[in-house]
């Protein structure tokens, strides 16, 4: 049991005094099947029939009031095709009627009554009746939603509702720089978070990979900053201009979601610095970042222009969001850069700052306060914490939730997004749906005082593996668990929740073109698999959402919608590339398997292996290293073997003694996976496994500094005439990760693939 909180205490007592339903209900609670739940539900006797015209009346000298009228009055319009009017006075008619109490306030509790002569959402401010609404929508049936069913009239089920919000802070990250996403999207998701009451979307603009905000003032950050160069060739990437900036804030307000911008620093600012190289400690130029991880590359804290930037950047920001709040990243920010630096030294003297650690906390300090001049408060990831912030910022958690006991018990509030509950970019195998439902943004063993500075939640869709073609189902039904932990007072029924969600949710977001995800698996896995026998290569298809169409190519190109459909009795046996990818709604997924298959001399032939292998990384089993199929640039993709710490010594077993032109060895490098090249390959040769011939050792000259991934051969050729019987391959693990690595001093991986034998 966790601690009790002021607020979930107030919600029990509500749970005790409330839990019987009239007798005279003709139906129960059970035909109520919104999420979240709301606070207070009793069931009435009979309906209201919502038939052509409607009447919606609302004070409309109230201006938010009347918004909120003509937005119901829009949404009942679109979905039956009846005529809807916006009406000041109420007359005899059956009608709904929207009051609020009070004109500027924040709260957000309403009541909803529904009787068969009347709609009543009361709320003590707008912002409460528009949640009335979304409440109101969730009583329709599913098929309300779908916009091709028309019907005389729509039955809406006699209840009384009172409502309100345990966490105020209700929100979700979306990550637009690692993909990039069109602005009527975004809009689609603003609109979805508001009907499950969710009221911030956290828009992460700026990244490594992407900067999608226009800033007049710095135009390449745009013009340079939002394109990438893909490992194809390509150009991806992509922005919003200021006026779909407006536009979305705009759309969000109407629907009670406040969009907080986030702009990253001082580190994930690669693409900034792609844009203006002299943002950066060495002024190299840097490409915008094409692979995913944590980058070196941030921003010089030693050079006043830093600061000039970044000042620039948030005028134009601030002018554009109204939100108080302003996020300014903070998270995963490696000090190599700093710590070579003769300006950001200098800077750390003059200020006395004892590391760069206090020169991190320097950094974000000052933002704060050019901040806080212009009304505004700052929210930081959780590593903001490390050199001192004062306590009027606010700390955002995400790497675990004991960060979010520290933060609340040195005075700071707290937005909660732990990765153990609240990263929707992992797989629903590994977060599930009924995860998310237990999440408790309050840590164990803080005080009640403490417990108040608990502002929320939110759900953070990181989106290096997301794309438009698989957002739906990585976020859904996920993300009305989170509306549900976030909103919903007094005890959490996951049994209640579920049925909810299957029974109505699930069929509502499908009538409203959601694709709905699976609850715990992954939505698509595909896994490649050899036949021991005939050494095939095939692709394992498991699904967890409908509609999913495997395509496949054999030629090296990357399957498209035209491409041949693959089924399970496919084999991949005769030499060449092929890849397999799965579509959805005919867009393709960011996933792809690609098996190269090689008959060269050494394949199927046994390996005896001096280390084993990582248990993580087994590769395809005994023969994954002769077994004829070289792997992809993805460490995951189940071809490659793995090995922490330790070297690859490896024996092949020709069966015979035969000639040998020359021997090849593919190892991947993905440095901020943690995996490096070997130092080096030393072959050597035998008949008779008893004398040894030295054969020759390879190095290489990547450095490890290199941040994208890749793959490297590194090839032995043999003096002519060379036979061999028995083939040793000892490939060097290089040693402890390097100073500059996130990971500095701990042991690398090496990743090693085929051994090619001609
Ligand atoms: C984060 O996931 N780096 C905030
Ligand atoms: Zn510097």
């Amino acid at each position: 049991m966790r601690r009790g909180t002021a607020p979930r205490i107030a919600g029990l007592a509500a749970l005790l005094v409330v839990p019987f339903v009239p007798v005279a209900a003709q139906h129960s609670t059970d035909a109520i099947r919104v999420v979240p739940y709301p606070e207070h539900v009793e069931a009435r006797r009979g309906a209201f029939t919502l038939r052509d015209p409607v009447r919606i009346v609302a004070d409309t000298a109230n201006v938010r009031l009347g918004e909120i009228a003509e937005f119901l009055a829009r949404v009942i319009g679109e979905q039956t095709g009846f005529a809807v009017t916006v009406e000041a006075l109420r007359g005899t008619d059956p009608a709904i009627v929207l009051t609020a109490r009070g004109a500027a306030h924040e709260a957000e509790d309403y009541e909803l009554t529904v009787s068969p002569a009347e709609i009543r959402i009361d709320g003590t401010s707008p912002r409460g009746v528009l949640w009335g609404v979304q409440t109101l929508r969730q009583l329709l049936p599913p098929a309300f939603e779908d916009p091709t069913v028309r019907q005389a009239a729509w039955i809406i089920p006699a209840v009384s509702i009172r409502d309100r919000p345990k966490f105020r802070w209700r929100g979700s990250l979306f990550d637009v720089s690692r993909h990039f996403f069109p602005v009527e999207f975004v809009e689609r998701y603003i609109d979805l978070l508001s009907r499950y009451k969710m009221n911030v979307l956290h828009w992460h603009l700026t990244d490594d990979q992407g900067w999608r905000i226009e800033i007049a003032k710095y135009p390449r950050l745009t013009e340079v900053g939002a394109w990438r160069l893909e490992p194809d060739g390509s150009r991806y990437g992509g922005f919003y201009t200021r006026d779909e900036i407006r536009r979305v804030v705009e759309y969000a307000r109407l629907r009670n979601v406040t969009v907080v911008p986030e702009i990253e620093m001082p580190g994930h600012a690669q693409a900034a610095i792609a844009a203006y190289p002299e943002l950066g400690c060495t002024g190299d130029s840097v490409p915008v970042a094409t692979s995913w991880g944590v980058m070196r590359e941030i921003y010089c804290a030693g050079n006043e222009r830093t600061f000039e930037f970044l000042e620039g950047v948030l005028d134009e920001v601030l002018a554009l969001f109204p939100s108080e709040y302003i996020h300014i990243g903070g998270d995963e920010v490696p000090k190599d850069r700093w710590r070579a630096c003769d300006s950001c030294q200098a800077l750390m003297r003059r200020e006395g700052l004892a590391d760069e650690a206090a020169l991190q906390s320097w950094f974000v300090r000052r933002i704060e306060r050019y901040l806080s001049a212009r009304g505004r408060r700052l929210i930081g990831w959780d590593e903001i914490l490390e050199g001192g912030i004062d306590t009027t910022a606010t700390v955002q958690v995400w790497r675990n939730m004991a960060h979010a006991a520290s933060a609340v018990r040195l005075g700071n509030d707290v937005i909660a997004s732990p990765t153990s509950h609240a990263y929707f970019d992992g797989s629903p195998r590994s977060l599930p749906l009924g995860r998310v439902y237990e999440f408790d943004p309050v840590p164990p063993g803080v005080d009640d005082a403490e417990a108040s500075r608990i502002l929320g939640g939110e759900a953070n869709i990181w989106t290096e593996y997301i794309t438009t073609a698989n957002f739906d189902p990585m976020v859904f039904p996920r993300l009305l668990a989170m509306a549900e932990a976030l909103w919903t007072r007094g005890a959490h029924d996951s049994t209640a929740f579920l049925r909810r969600v299957r029974d109505d949710q699930v069929p509502r977001l499908r009538a409203m073109d959601v694709t709905v995800g699976p609850e715990d698996r992954d939505v698509v896995r595909l896994t490649t698999h050899v036949d021991s026998v005939s050494l095939a290569a095939y692709v394992r298809v498991e699904r967890g959402v409908e509609g999913l169409v495997v395509r496949f190519t054999e030629d090296g190109t990357v399957p498209t919608q035209d491409s041949e459909v693959y089924d399970p009795s496919i084999r991949f046996e005769r030499p060449g590339m092929y890849t397999v990818r799965p579509f959805l709604n005919g867009e393709g997924l960011p996933v792809s398997r690609t098996v190269e298959v090689d008959h060269h001399a050494a394949r199927g032939k046994p390996v005896r292996l001096t280390n084993e292998p990582s248990r993580q990384y087994p590769g395809t089993g005994a023969f994954t290293l002769t077994d004829g199929l070289l792997a992809s640039l993805d460490h995951h993709d189940g071809l490659w073997q793995g090995f922490l710490g330790r070297d690859l010594e490896a024996t092949i077993d020709l069966g015979a003694g035969r000639p040998a032109d020359s021997i090849r060895v593919t190892f991947l490098q993905a440095t901020p996976s943690w995996i490096l090249l070997p130092r080096s390959v030393a072959v050597s040769l035998s008949l008779d496994e008893t004398e040894w011939t030295p054969a020759g050792e390879v190095s290489h000259e990547i450095p490890a500094t290199r941040e994208e991934r890749l793959r490297h051969a590194f090839e032995l050729v043999l003096p002519s005439g060379s036979r061999a019987r028995y083939i040793k391959v000892v490939a060097r693990n290089p040693g402890p990760l390097p100073p500059w690595h996130a990971g500095a001093g701990r042991p690398s991986w090496i990743f090693a693939d085929e051994i090619v034998v001609r």
